[in-house]
């Protein structure tokens, strides 16, 4: 089975499909067209080890919308609290004879590991500091949308880039579709050798908003900094915020955000409920990349041609 655990590996023109088949679901998303139940009879496990909201949520939604059976396991009230181990959890829910399984761990290569041990598409929805591959390509999807082609915006993400999943799909996703990726981040929440993903970096906020088409804000991540530079809230917003005087030298750039936000840290609620913002948007379109990418990866399955 062809999985989707990252952006990495995806060739250019596979980010495009898997984007243009979600266009559709957009448009019968928000006419109410006729239901398209092609998941009719495939069971989707989501296998939550960590909180979410907009991810699980969405695809549930997503599922649903495509007629499959959705169960969720929330590891909170599973025996992963017993002690099973996630191998022995993976091959309990391939024994279930599941279609199609969407994780969340908070270990990078967690999602890789059940997606070695079981009969189904694996679907990554957040691993670690590793990869979001479908937050990436529901990014992707709002900036088409809004600017006609992500090719040669110039996208501005500012934040902890090093503990950041969403940072590091996004960077491989937008550089892929060739877009001019600038990565802002205090010296120590910037990953090392960070050229090498094709971006340019900067720790001045101000310098790098300079010109931008779109401002992609990251969630402060309090409980990753494992010890490390916790900056405080105001010292932060002040470098880093995106705050109404800081948008004001690019009136015309789109504010995203992937959520959960905090307000008034690393961006200022008058901006993140402003004209300039897409971040409802971006969880709108979640719901369609999702309904995309499961229909994809699930065509194989029910004897359909096509990308896996
Ligand atoms: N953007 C995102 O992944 O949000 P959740 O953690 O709420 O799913």
């Amino acid at each position: 089975h062809r999985h989707l655990t990252g952006i990495e590996g995806l060739q250019p023109h596979e980010i495009s499909f898997l984007l243009d088949e979600a266009e559709h679901w957009v448009e019968a998303n928000r006419t109410h067209a006729a239901p398209d139940k092609r998941m009719a009879g495939l069971t989707q496990i989501n296998a939550f080890f960590e909180n979410s909201t907009r991810t699980l949520l969405s695809f549930e939604i997503a599922g649903k919308r495509l007629g499959a059976d959705v169960v969720n396991m929330h590891a909170a009230q599973s025996s992963v609290k017993k002690g099973e181990t996630l191998i022995d959890t993976a091959q309990t829910l391939n024994a279930m004879r599941a279609d199609v399984l969407v994780i969340r761990h908070m270990s990078s290569g967690a999602v890789q590991l059940i997606a070695d041990k079981v009969a189904c598409p694996v679907l990554n929805a957040g691993d670690g500091w590793h990869e979001h591959p479908t937050q990436a390509l529901l990014d992707a999807l709002t900036i088409r949308r809004r600017r006609g082609s992500v090719a040669g915006q110039r996208v501005v993400i500012c934040g902890d880039v090093l503990h950041s999943r969403v940072a590091r799909s996004n960077i491989l996703a937008l550089t892929a579709l060739a877009a001019d990726v600038r990565v802002c981040a205090p010296s120590t929440l910037m990953p090392p050798a960070i050229e090498r993903m094709f971006v340019t970096p900067f720790t001045d906020f101000d310098q790098a908003i300079e010109g931008a088409d779109v401002v992609m804000m990251l969630r402060v991540q309090n409980e990753r900094m494992d010890g490390g530079y916790i900056p405080s809230s105001r010292e932060y917003r002040m470098r880093y915020g995106l705050t109404a005087e800081r948008l004001a030298r690019v009136p015309n750039a789109l504010v995203m955000h992937p959520g959960p936000m905090n307000r008034g840290v690393e961006i200022d609620s008058v901006v993140a409920d402003g004209t300039q913002s897409a971040i409802t948007e971006q969880v709108e379109m979640g719901v369609a990349v999702r309904m995309a990418c499961m229909d994809v990866l699930t065509r194989r399955a029910r004897g359909v041609e096509g990308w896996a």
